[in-house]
This record gives structure tokens, sequence and C-alpha cells, in this order.
């Protein structure tokens, strides 16, 4: 893929999954804007350092990115439920959007945008009633309140964020696809060896981590999910619009093989 003289912004690209999508995408002649609390280990055009948390300060680095087009946005800061509900609520969730909403008008017709999900989303399906009320309750203010009258959204609220990330990319990537010819996509991975992989095996349990080796084979790094990513940043993925796709080694594939077999027996 060639990237040469594309003005990228990656959020998360100073460690694991989006500092390896920086990498390729620096590789592929690339301009990154890496937007991130800590300073990235690679050479890219711009650090803006945020809080992604705190939507004063992602106005303030939305206003330090300075004017030009912007060719792609990769959402890929997170944080692990051990930051706590806040924390995941704020970045996961509140902050990604807000940035978005505030790039969306730099980005050209073709740009894709494409975010960071996990299969810990899976389960939109059962609150996507929910889930929609949420994605349309646009303001930072007004989504917080909305939330703080749901409770639901604070049990496992890294599952119900990520879940709820995969709803709002659904309830509006079809409209500005047609109205701005952007395209906006989810990647789900399973656990990844990541500085916060530790951090995802206390909070799902070692026995269920252990489950989701056993049928993918091994522990994915960054290099197995960052080029999924790079795809549905690219021209080639043109008509791919608004999906979560899966990257998870075939777990899912593996669960509906094990559930058939049992229901068969
Ligand atoms: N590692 C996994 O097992 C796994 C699995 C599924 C999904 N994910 C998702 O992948 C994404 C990347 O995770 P990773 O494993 O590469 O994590 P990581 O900890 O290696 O990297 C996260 C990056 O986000 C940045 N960041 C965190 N909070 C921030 C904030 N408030 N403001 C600005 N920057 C902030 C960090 O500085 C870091 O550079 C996350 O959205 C995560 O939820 C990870």
């Amino acid at each position: 893929m060639n990237w040469a003289d594309r003005n990228i912004v990656v959020t998360g690209a100073s460690s694991g999954i989006g500092l390896r999508v920086a990498e390729l995408l620096v590789e592929g002649g690339a301009r990154i804007i890496a937007l991130d609390r800590s300073p990235p280990p690679l050479a890219v055009a711009a650090h803006v350092k945020v809080d992604l948390g705190d939507p004063d300060s992602i106005d303030a680095a939305v206003a330090a990115l300075g004017e030009g087009p912007l060719h792609g946005l990769c959402n890929i800061a997170g944080v692990p439920q051990m930051a706590g509900d806040e924390a995941v609520c704020r970045v996961n969730y509140l902050g990604l959007r807000h940035l978005t909403l505030h790039l969306l008008p730099r980005l050209v017709r073709g740009a894709g945008i494409v975010n960071l999900s996990s299969t810990a989303g899976y389960g939109w399906r059962d609150r996507a009633g929910l889930l929609w009320e949420l994605a349309q309750v646009e303001d930072w203010r007004e989504a917080e309140a909305w939330i703080a009258a749901h409770p639901v959204m604070f049990e496992d609220a890294y599952d119900r964020f990520k879940e709820a990330l995969v709803v709002w990319t659904q309830a509006v990537a079809s409209g500005w696809f047609l109205r701005h010819g952007v395209r906006m996509n989810c990647v789900s991975p399973g656990p990844v060896q990541t500085p916060i992989f530790e951090d995802f095996t206390r909070v799902f349990g070692k026995g269920n981590v252990e489950d989701i080796l056993a049928r993918t084979g091994r522990v994915p790094k960054p290099d197995d999910i960052a080029p999924p990513v790079l795809f549905l940043l690219d021209d080639a993925s043109r008509w791919i619009v608004g999906v979560d796709l899966p990257t998870e080694g075939g777990l899912s594939a593996s669960r509906f093989a094990s559930g058939m077999r049992r229901s068969r027996a």
C-alpha cells in the first residue's frame, strides 16, 4: 500500500497496536500525527500530547493540528478495565467520539477511520437498542448524563463501552459515507501481547484467556492486528463501511463449531 504524502492521525501511537500501525504507515511513506499522552518511540511528523479522557485537552489537540487535509484516522488509544470505569468510559468511548466528530470535517473524501474495538464488545446485539440511544447523544456532557442514568454501562465497563463503540460506528458510518465519502469501521482483536495484556488476563480470568489461546493457538502480537487496520484505512476496502472486523485467529469460528458439535452430539 502506498501511503506517500498522506496525513494520518493515529491515537495510541506510543505503544502496542497503535505503535505498530504507526510504524507500518511510516514505512509506507505516510506523515503520522501521533495523538498520545506519551511521546512515541519512533520519528513521526508530529506528536500532539493529549488526554483523550478530557474534552478540553482533545479540543486543544485538534486546534494544535493546524490546517491541512487529513487522509485517515486510527482511533487506537484505549485503557483496560484496571484503569477504572470512569477512565474506560471517557477514553475508550466519549473521547474517541469527540475527537472523531471534530476531525470529520478535515478528512478528505476517500479517507478511512478505523476504531479499535475488541472481542469484549461482541455482546452489542444483546443491548443494541440501549446503545443505539447512547449513540444518538452526541454532546459529551449529555452523553455523560445519559450514562450516569444507565448503571448497566458500568457493569463490565470495558465490555459495555467496546459494545457501544461498535454500535456508534454502525449508527453513523453509512450517513458519513454518503455525505462525506469517509468510511468508518472497527477492528476487534482478542487478547494481544501488549503492555495491557496482563490486565486483560486478570480481568477476564486466566481460564477464559487459556480457553481463547487453546482455540487460537497463540497470543497474537501487534503485528498480527496492524495490517487489517491498514487495510480498512486503504482504498482497497473502499466498499467496506460500518463493519466490525473480527481479528481474533478464528476464535468465533472455533466457538461456533464447538457449539454445533455439542448440539449435534
Ligand atoms: N492488548 C489487548 O489484548 C487488546 C485486545 C483487544 C482490544 N485492544 C484495544 O486495542 C487498543 C490498543 O491497546 P494496546 O493493547 O495497544 O494498549 P497499549 O497500552 O500498548 O497502548 C495504548 C496507548 O494508548 C495511549 N493512551 C491511553 N490512555 C490515553 C489517554 N487518556 N490519552 C492519550 N493517550 C492514551 C497510551 O499512552 C498508549 O500509547 C485499545 O483500544 C484496546 O482496548 C487491546
